[in-house]
């Protein structure tokens, strides 16, 4: 089918390129031209390990091509899929001014008789009845368009594996035809499939980020408790997990949740709720868990060294989540700028992030690829993101290079018993602290 994807983001971008591996003819569409050319001379804007060989290999097969030429991007493709950004306004709901710029390019340059519109950016509940109107407002020519809600649940760093072999595909739409249309487009993924109406299908999306929020921050309450109480959250996660009915996934207590996705459909769910007069407390509280989690690693340290002031802290770990350089939402932010407020000297460290988030502060903030530099003579460290290479670096150490071989772990990176051994004081979320000390500055 020749199908053009609106937005090389995140969700365009993976899409486009896994259409055109199973066979599509696909034409990705930015208006960021810089982008547009990088994406053709082979190079991913976006960090995503294996996107880079499957861009590649699909435009030497001239199966996928990118433009920022509109008339190219929209006059003949039978399958229009917007994959624009939906970014949250300031209080809280989605900005889907791209999503109806994307409408309003469909109708002045779209030529075709028949034309099937997916919508995959994450939209609130509505959006598509709201392109209906935005398209058949300024349509001139004739063409007969369905819509269709079908939203994509990738996780950034397993973006190509999720979409070539996730859990299940939601097809939303008022018109049968326009959904077996679809449904055949995905067919050589194998790939279970849920036939919805369209507003279901906006809604599954927000109702899964959200019910996946809220389970770290159910986790992260119990992990608060547990320390209070003497229990241990690994185990009492491994414990719950083993229920069918509850399931060992997302149980995983830290610092919180961060990325694009979940701080923002939560908040935009919260304000959808309440469009419609009902005040959505629960997910309220999961904000407001998820938001504390990080400054609750701050305050036990506080509790050891009563004064960041002039001291050298490592923090390991920027990206929100491990396998990803994104930073938007990072409890490691939240972090540094308090130490960065009480004038800590901040290294932090991040195999692939550090670049990014260089740029992001004037003074005490310092940013590095090697692990050792940031711990080098540190008075404690913060553990944010659980890298393979934070994991796997030898727990000694920490001992042989920090000043005080303080960590406060929020990600329960390491054994308590190897804690014990190495010497270290070790602090993490939802068990006992391990060697613990008080100094005074
Ligand atoms: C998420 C959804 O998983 C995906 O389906 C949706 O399409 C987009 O949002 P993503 O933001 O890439 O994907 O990351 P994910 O792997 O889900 O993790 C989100 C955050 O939750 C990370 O900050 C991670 O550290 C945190 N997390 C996850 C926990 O704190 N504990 C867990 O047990 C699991």
């Amino acid at each position: 089918m020749k199908i053009t994807v609106a937005g090389t983001g995140y969700v365009g971008l993976v899409t486009g390129v896994m259409l055109a591996e199973i066979g599509h003819h696909v034409t990705c569409f930015d208006i960021n031209e810089e982008k547009v050319e990088g994406l053709k001379a082979g190079k991913s804007p976006i960090y995503e390990p294996g996107i880079d060989a499957l861009i590649v290999s699909n435009l030497d097969r001239m199966r996928l091509n990118f433009t920022s030429n509109r008339d190219c991007a929209y006059a003949y493709p039978e399958i229009v899929i917007i994959a624009v950004g939906t970014p949250e306004e300031e209080d809280g709901s989605a900005d889907l001014s791209y999503v109806k710029m994307v409408a309003k390019d469909i109708t002045k340059y779209g030529k075709q008789k028949e034309l099937i519109i997916v919508t995959k950016s994450t939209v609130p509940v509505g959006t598509n009845q709201k392109i209906k109107k935005w398209i058949e407002e300024d349509l001139q020519n004739g063409t007969k368009f369905d819509l269709v809600s079908n939203p994509e649940f990738l996780r950034e760093g397993s973006a190509i594996k999720d979409t070539f072999h996730g859990d299940r595909i939601i097809i939303g739409s008022e018109s049968k035809l326009a959904a077996s249309v679809i449904e055949e487009l995905y067919s050589p993924l194998n790939i279970p499939i849920l036939h919805t109406d369209i507003e279901s299908a906006e809604m599954i999306k927000y109702a899964s980020n959200a019910f996946l929020a809220t389970k770290i921050s159910f986790i992260n309450e119990i992990a608060n408790i547990c320390e209070k109480v003497g229990a241990n959250i690994e185990d009492v996660s491994t414990g719950i997990g083993l229920d069918n009915r509850i399931g060992p996934k997302f149980l995983q207590a830290g610092v919180g949740y961060g990325g694009s996705c979940f701080p923002k459909d939560t908040k935009a769910l919260v304000q959808l709720a309440g469009n419609v007069k009902h005040k959505f407390d629960l997910l309220e509280s999961v904000i407001e868990v998820n938001n504390n989690q990080p400054l609750l690693l701050l305050q036990k340290a506080r509790e050891v060294v009563d004064s960041f002031k002039g001291k050298k802290v490592a923090v390991l770990g920027v990206a929100f989540k491990p396998n990803t350089d994104d930073i938007r939402e990072a409890a490691s932010l939240t972090i540094i700028n308090e130490l960065n407020k009480e004038q800590a000297i901040i290294v932090a460290y991040d195999p692939v992030a550090h670049l990014k988030a260089k740029d992001l502060y004037k003074q005490g903030v310092f940013f590095t690829n090697d692990i050792r530099e940031a711990l080098t003579d540190a008075t404690l460290a913060f553990i944010i993101t659980e890298w393979d290479e934070v994991k796997e670096f030898p727990i000694e150490k920490y001992v042989e290079i920090m000043e005080t071989p303080i960590i406060f772990d929020g990600r329960n990176c390491y054994d308590l018993h190897k804690a014990k051994n190495s010497g270290i004081s070790y602090y993490s979320v939802g068990r006992q602290a391990v060697n613990p000390l008080i100094i005074n500055s």
